[in-house]
């Protein structure tokens, strides 16, 4: 887990969307849902693309069959909850630390208040069902349903999309 952390924190540092990035999130994603994925900081883009080429290769070897389009849209929109500015670098580290030093009173900064910690909890907390309702609105329902998800507790019933993305993310 803690070395999962220290290895996104270096690729964040080293994040660029290639050309070729680019081209495959055009043809992967309507307009409307390109607005969404490049309004997420670079290294999260580079972070959802990495995930959408993880979940593609793990899904061969998954014991249900995945629809490749939607299992790529799901990855490559599952943190567009977090936009850019909203959770940098720094203070996704901090709230890594603050969730695990004090989780009680993290969660309860990330549950409400007006000040900007709470701000930077709330999207470190709640990212999943923020990206969730943007998608639900632009009538993405099945999307959404999978991304409110991916950072819940794994449970029996979840749709083959969701292991599977959740899977990619901890490996992305
Ligand atoms: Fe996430
Ligand atoms: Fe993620």
């Amino acid at each position: 887990m803690m070395m999962g952390r220290v290895r996104q924190f270096l690729l964040a540092a080293a994040a660029k969307v290639s050309k070729a990035d680019k081209g495959f999130v055009e043809r992967s994603l309507t307009p409307e849902l390109q607005r969404l994925f490049f309004a997420m900081s670079v290294p999260d883009q580079c972070h959802a693309l990495r995930t959408a080429r993880c979940a593609g290769k793990l899904a061969p070897d998954f014991p249900e069959s995945v629809d490749p389009a939607f299992l790529t849209r799901c990855a490559l929109l599952h943190d567009i909850g977090r936009k850019k500015g909203d959770l940098g670098t720094m203070w996704k580290s901090f709230a890594v630390l603050f969730a695990a030093l004090c989780p009680e009173r993290a969660r309860a900064y990330g549950d409400g208040g007006e000040g900007l910690l709470s701000k930077k909890m709330r999207v470190y907390f709640h990212h999943a069902d923020i990206g969730a309702d943007m998608l639900e609105k632009l009538g993405f329902s099945a999307e959404a349903a999978v991304i409110r998800g991916h950072h819940k507790a794994p449970a029996e019933d979840d749709p083959p999309a969701l292991r599977l993305l959740r899977a990619a993310d901890a490996k992305s």
